[in-house]
């Protein structure tokens, strides 16, 4: 059969509200145009993120029911805790609400003023982070990453050569740690190749530094490692996911990716007294060790999550079915970020609206029109979200990439879900000379891109 078919039957729906072009014009208008800003209920097809929005199984919903809701040592935390081990190997499995409060917690007490911490593209939250905590987030990623339209089948890979000179500059006392994202959501879902963690975790060796992965999408990863990497095509996911892991002293997760679940994240740490201490923060900032943020039954729910995720006949269809929307794109025209991601399909505004300069955010247009097009909500990964005005100059410092990112939620939208977005796409595509920039009229000081305003300039 060649047929990928979804591996599951549809038992429980939510019904999809229909709007019309001009309602939807009238939403974008007062939502400041930004997606972020729209009630998700105005929302036809939710493409902002994979994060928190999968539909869980039957027997995670029986989990629900399921948990236990003591304070301390409950029966669901073990059950977590041990397929958490399991995969991970890590000594200590600190359970937090989300991935960005294990982030803060880990960067409490290793960052600060004068730290550096390399990874080969921080996602948004952990750089801030790091930020946050006086201490400076640097990126290596192999220089194919940064380019978005050469087919290459691990572009997320790290720089080793840059990361091992800039341990020397540096000094290894500076950096607490290395971190390598897996998948690289920023630069696109793109995977890193069991070859490239483990030599990255042989230069941190080297200088004694220790190696954590921010391993949100994990299983995505590893299922890429078993298509494209050899030596591992008769290595099941779960194998490969576990020496991926050997490799690491420790993880950041947010199990609202690869756990499957719609809240909730785990520290995962091997040094005896990095965890204390984690732990006390955590005891201050989230909850007790058993729980940390969250209840018992969400728990339940992760640990069956992580049971789930490693099943193949799910990761063939997940990594297919984004693939074909990659695939059906790519055939009319449009612009992506080649090849197609784990969890989502990246449209390249520059070579899609090579008009509209980056400071008038060709990204943003794009994800405005897609929206009043199709209702699709999608999100700029460009230089709404990386950009900069320098202070002092009032330079305009762009992202080196302008992307609009189609995430895709797991388990939850049908190969006609899909379709529909392709020809909202293409339509899109189709007017893309009629499409105005934008100018922001309300930023935040940080993260702007969740609360920032917006005006279309006119043509
Ligand atoms: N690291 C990566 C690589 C992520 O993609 C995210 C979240 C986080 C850390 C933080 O996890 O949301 O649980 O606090 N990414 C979401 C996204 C928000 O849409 O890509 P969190």
């Amino acid at each position: 059969m060649k047929t990928i078919i979804e591996p599951f039957k549809i038992k429980s729906v939510e019904p999809i509200k229909f709007t019309t072009v001009e309602d939807r014009q009238e939403i974008l208008h007062e939502a400041g145009y930004n997606p972020f800003l729209i009630h998700a209920e105005d929302v036809l097809i939710d493409l902002l993120t994979d994060s928190g929005t999968s539909a869980m199984s039957s027997k995670q919903w029986a989990g629900i029911m399921d948990g236990d809701e003591s304070y301390a040592g409950a029966r669901s935390f073990f059950r977590f805790e041990k397929i958490a081990k399991e995969i991970t190997g890590f000594k200590y499995i600190i359970p937090t609400h989300q991935g960005r409060a294990a982030e803060k917690i880990l960067f409490t007490i290793l960052g600060g003023p004068g730290k550096y911490f390399p990874n080969n593209t921080h996602f948004d939250t952990t750089r801030a982070n790091i930020e946050f905590s006086g201490a400076e987030a640097v990126d290596f990623l192999t220089p194919i990453g940064k380019d978005t339209s050469t087919i290459a089948d691990f572009k997320g890979n790290m720089d080793i050569e840059k990361l091992e000179q800039f341990i020397k500059e540096k000094g290894r006392e500076n950096i607490p740690l290395v971190m390598i994202t897996i998948t690289n959501n920023a630069g696109g879902g793109q995977p890193v190749s069991m070859d490239n963690i483990r030599k990255t975790k042989e230069v941190a060796a080297k200088y004694g530094i220790p190696l954590f992965l921010d391993a949100c999408r994990f299983a995505e990863n590893a299922f890429f490692i078993k298509k494209r990497e050899k030596g591992y095509e008769n290595k099941s996911a779960k194998e490969i996911a576990k020496e991926i892991f050997s490799y690491a002293d420790g993880c950041t997760m947010s199990a609202k990716k690869d756990a499957l679940v719609n809240m909730g994240g785990f520290l995962g740490i091997n040094n005896d007294d990095l965890a204390m201490k984690a732990r006390n923060i955590l005891i201050v900032t989230e909850g007790f060790p058993t729980y940390g943020g969250l209840a018992g039954r969400d728990l339940e729910a992760m640990a069956q999550g992580l049971e789930e995720i490693l099943d193949e006949h799910y990761l063939t269809y997940r990594i297919r079915s984004v693939e074909y929307l990659g695939e059906k794109l790519t055939a009319v025209g449009v612009p992506i970020l080649q090849p197609p991601g784990g969890h989502a399909i990246y449209l390249d505004a520059k070579r899609f609206l090579p008009n509209i300069p980056a400071h008038q955010y060709p990204g943003q247009s794009i994800v405005c029109e897609l929206y009043k097009t199709g209702g699709i909500r999608s999100v700029e990964i460009g230089s709404v979200m990386f950009g900069k005005t320098e202070k002092n100059t009032g330079r305009f410092i762009p992202s080196a990439l302008e992307l609009v990112r189609l995430a895709i939620p797991r388990r939850v939208y049908t190969q006609s879900h899909i379709d529909y977005v392709i020809e909202s796409v293409q339509e899109v595509f189709n007017n893309r000379s009629k499409l105005p920039g934008y100018k922001i009229t309300y930023e935040a000081p940080m993260l702007r891109h969740f609360t920032a305003q917006f005006e279309p300039i006119k043509l």
